[in-house]
């Protein structure tokens, strides 16, 4: 047993510089945790695309949604780990759903290898039009005046919107319903309808049909104004501190050869270096990291120091899915 270990050990050591030289000899998977049509698919489908030129391969998409994420990070754990199925996801689904969740069947700091860190982005307080409001403390009287009559969408208990929610509970006192969707796609698209009517959401979702005077924003979630969006305040303008920015990165499975990760982090870098990406990304709110934060060690690094960041913020606040 310990021989056929120890071959078994020595073979995966072999194959990796071999599996590199050749890599990417066919598409490659990339599963996105929420709907299409929300903000990570975007950064998916943006990402992917320009990496797939790269690489000299497609990149697949594939929407694997539910719980928050929770579905496709175990999808993605268990993944052969050559490459070819790789995830991306965000503050939400690697790091808070590793404390909110008790029943993982995986462990976020250790059953994935961080490729490289991807743009961050703040949240914006948005509502739909028909809420009589001009301005947050305006929307904040409102929802104290009509306590748990109006819905907020998020995509789930420990989604970025979520985590937005939260912070935005903790800052004004106002609440409102969570309605979980598939998604911020989707929930917008019925915030925009007023079937529901308050979120907050990633600037990159939301910012677009702010733009088009589909929905209303009052604050964005961040210390100063956004450069995309400078006529929208700041929730501390307002009264009311909050900053949150979600940030996304893209990981592989465990045992995945560290060639392979490297030959993905470069397209990943390359990426982001390329003008026409930037300032699609810049448009929507996003800050892009620097080669230096995108790399394996760096990115991984800073998400251990995020985990232990939003594990406290959310112990004590004693949120969690049994
Ligand atoms: C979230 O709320 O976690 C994301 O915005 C969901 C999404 O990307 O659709």
């Amino acid at each position: 047993m310990l021989r056929r270990t120890l071959l078994a050990g020595l073979g995966s050591a072999l194959a990796g510089p071999a599996l590199a030289e050749t890599y990417p000899s066919r598409p490659i998977t990339l599963v996105v945790p929420f709907a299409a049509g929300g903000p990570t698919d975007l950064m998916a489908r943006i990402i992917g695309e320009r990496m797939g030129k790269e690489l000299g391969q497609q990149f697949i998409i594939d929407n694997t949604t539910g719980a928050a994420g929770t579905i496709a990070v175990g999808k993605a754990v268990r993944a052969a780990p050559d490459g070819y199925t790789i995830s991306i996801g965000h503050l939400g689904t690697h790091v808070a759903n590793g404390t909110i969740y008790k029943n993982l069947s995986y462990d976020l700091l250790t059953d994935l290898l961080p490729i490289a860190r991807l743009p961050s982005n703040p949240m914006l307080v948005v509502s739909a039009n028909a809420v009589p409001a001009q301005n947050l403390k305006e929307l904040v009287d409102y929802l104290k005046a009509n306590p748990d009559k109006v819905s907020g969408g998020t995509a789930g208990i420990g989604s970025a919107s979520h985590l937005g929610a939260l912070a935005f509970f903790a800052a004004t006192g106002a609440r409102y319903q969570l309605v979980p969707y598939r998604g911020t796609g989707p929930a917008v698209q019925d915030l925009i309808a007023n079937q529901i009517q308050v979120m907050v959401d990633q600037s990159s979702n939301s910012l677009p049909h702010v733009r088009a005077g589909k929905i209303r924003a009052y604050a964005v979630t961040a210390k100063d104004r956004s450069a995309a969006a400078p006529e929208i305040p700041t929730a501390a303008e307002a009264g009311y501190p909050m900053e949150v920015a979600i940030w996304h990165g893209l990981w592989a499975p465990k045992g995945t050869p560290a060639a392979i990760v490297e030959k993905l982090n470069a397209a990943a870098v390359a990426t982001l270096q390329d003008p026409a990406i930037r300032s699609r990304m810049e448009d929507l709110g996003q800050d892009v990291p620097t080669p230096t934060e995108m790399a394996p060690a760096a990115f991984a690094a800073f998400q251990r120091a995020e985990y232990a960041k939003w594990q406290k913020i959310l112990s004590d606040a004693n949120v969690k899915v049994e």
